[in-house]
């Protein structure tokens, strides 16, 4: 893998988060789980290359992001699209997805990533809030796809962006 920085990083965000998918991973007390997020954005806030990642509070996978300082945002290859299904259907509380897909799990600094991803972000959590329905400019949104069940933002800065050579 090799390091890109965040701007000479070319590929369309729009396809890499709504199109191939993240892989969000956390690791807490020495366990990571992991979810697919089709939702959210990379862009630029105080000064520095952040994500934004919205995540609902069923998921496990906000338990362990919730208790460590970072994540990891993956992305794969077309070729594992049936594992990101997976990653996305299945809870971890379930069973032990990341063993179960057979990924290879690295980690830095307290976080989780893995060997076979395409695209790798390694990020450290600056900011949480929870959406609020007051806030809802557009009501069609809330009535679409909340039912008390309001995601919570996560801005992360993307400290290392590695690429599969
Ligand atoms: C394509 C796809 C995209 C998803 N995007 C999100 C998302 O952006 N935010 C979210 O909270 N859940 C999203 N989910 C649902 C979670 O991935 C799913 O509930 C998962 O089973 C949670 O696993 P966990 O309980 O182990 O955290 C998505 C699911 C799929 C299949």
């Amino acid at each position: 893998m090799k390091e890109v920085k965040p701007e000479v990083f070319n590929e369309s965000v729009f396809r890499v988060i709504g199109k191939d998918w993240l892989l969000v991973t956390a690791e807490a007390e020495g366990k990571a789980n992991a979810m697919t997020a089709s939702w959210g954005g990379m862009g630029i806030m105080w000064g520095k290359p952040v994500a934004y990642i919205f995540i609902r509070p069923s998921r496990y996978t906000k338990e362990f992001i919730d208790k460590s300082e970072g994540l990891t945002l993956s992305v794969f290859a077309e070729d594992r699209r049936k594992m990101m299904n997976y990653f996305g259907t299945v809870s971890g509380r379930d069973e032990d997805k990341i063993a179960k897909a057979g990924l290879t799990a690295c980690h830095d600094n307290g976080r989780t990533y893995f060997d076979e991803a395409r695209v790798t972000m390694l990020c450290r959590k600056l900011y949480a809030q929870e959406l609020k329905q007051a806030c809802f400019i557009d009501k069609a949104c809330d009535e679409k796809w909340y039912n008390d069940d309001y995601h919570t933002m996560y801005i992360v800065e993307i400290e290392k962006i590695l690429v599969q050579e």
